[in-house]
């Protein structure tokens, strides 16, 4: 995010418009916690405040983040509406995940004196009508990273790893990462699958994997935190099955909040630059509720002057993803095709 805004920063100083910056989302608009992000320079011009120049390289956001539930509450809207407008705001540029675009689609329909535009930033990759949001390559590297070590020593000690990955309800981080470092077997909650199917299906991938005429010396099998069922059950329950089998160590490893922090990777950087690019100027063209999407292959989009950018409605958005989650995007339908086709190769 942090690379976002400082390309907001940057294009809207090179067009004389002042950059403010709101602390905490949500929570800080309907407090009126507002900070100057442009400085004036003593040319007159305007240029990014410092901080913004030193923290863009660092992942998360300078200016905080929160899951504020007072912005579901009306009147509190019309508060955050009253402060902009008072700071004399005049755009919104909201970066972030679902649960951003639905504040900012309510917002653009209640405060009509802010025109609002929302950029794509959840590591979940769960965001309608674009192909990708701000930190998901960033999370990914991070996965891979922390895998290749794991492999390392699970081949040292031939071992079974269950890693779990963040991704919420999607299991988009899960079989990205799964092709990425050549596991074994990928758990998703798009799946479906019962507790007794999961137990037997990584039971089977182990047995498998550490036969005699395989010669696997570490099995590799990534789980999406949206499988309810836990890493170390898992484990505990097929090390249990496996009993007497050809000595297999299972273990597992949760990566949690380690997959959503660190510098943004160059892709994030380059997609956070051209995103906010289309931001600034969706906003200097009065393009209201609408979120800047990238490389989508979703239908309804209007293009821009950047071939991988398009302006979506927020309410196409917010309503292709819940397609997303329910299973009927066709998105969700592609990416369910090639994770069958993945399931069937990966143990090979
Ligand atoms: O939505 C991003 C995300 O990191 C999810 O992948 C994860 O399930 C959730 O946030 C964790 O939320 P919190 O940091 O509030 O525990």
């Amino acid at each position: 995010m942090n690379a976002a805004i400082l390309a907001v920063c940057k294009v809207a100083a090179s067009r004389g418009i002042e950059v403010i910056g709101i602390e905490r989302g949500y929570e800080g608009l309907l407090d009126a916690e507002f900070i100057q992000l442009t400085r004036t320079r003593s040319s007159g011009d305007l240029a990014p405040i410092k901080d913004v120049e030193d923290e863009a390289h660092t992942g998360g956001t300078i200016l905080g983040s929160s899951r504020c539930m007072r912005f579901f509450d009306e009147a509190n809207r019309a508060v955050g509406c009253k402060n902009m407008v008072e700071a004399g705001i005049e755009g919104l540029i909201a970066i972030g995940g679902n649960g951003t675009m639905a504040g900012a689609h309510t917002l653009a329909a209640e405060c009509p004196q802010v025109t609002v535009v929302g950029i794509p930033a959840s590591i979940d990759n769960d965001i309608g009508a674009t192909a990708n949001a701000i930190g998901v390559d960033t999370a990914l590297n991070t996965i891979i990273a922390a895998c290749d070590r794991i492999s390392d020593t699970a081949r040292s000690h031939r071992r079974a790893f269950i890693v779990e990955v963040m991704g919420r309800h999607s299991g988009y981080l899960a079989v990205a990462s799964a092709v990425a470092t050549a596991a074994d077997a990928v758990l998703l909650p798009e799946e479906g699958r019962s507790e007794d199917e999961i137990m037997d299906s990584v039971e089977k991938v182990i047995r498998d994997s550490f036969s005699t005429d395989r010669h696997k010396s570490r099995v590799l099998i990534i789980k999406a935190e949206g499988v309810t069922v836990s890493a170390a059950k898992i484990a505990e329950v097929v090390d249990q099955r496996l009993t007497g089998a050809a000595d297999v160590d299972i273990r597992a490893t949760i990566l949690g909040h380690v997959v959503r922090g660190g510098g943004p990777s160059f892709h994030d950087r380059m997609m956070a630059g051209r995103l906010a690019l289309g931001a600034v100027n969706a906003l200097a063209d009065g393009a209201d509720d609408c979120m800047v999407t990238w490389n989508t292959t979703t239908p309804g989009g209007a293009p821009t002057e950047d071939p991988r950018v398009q302006r979506f409605l927020l309410a196409h958005v917010l309503e292709e993803g819940v397609a997303l989650a329910d299973g009927s995007s066709d998105v969700t339908k592609r990416r369910m095709d090639r994770m069958r086709t993945v399931q069937g190769v990966l143990a090979l």
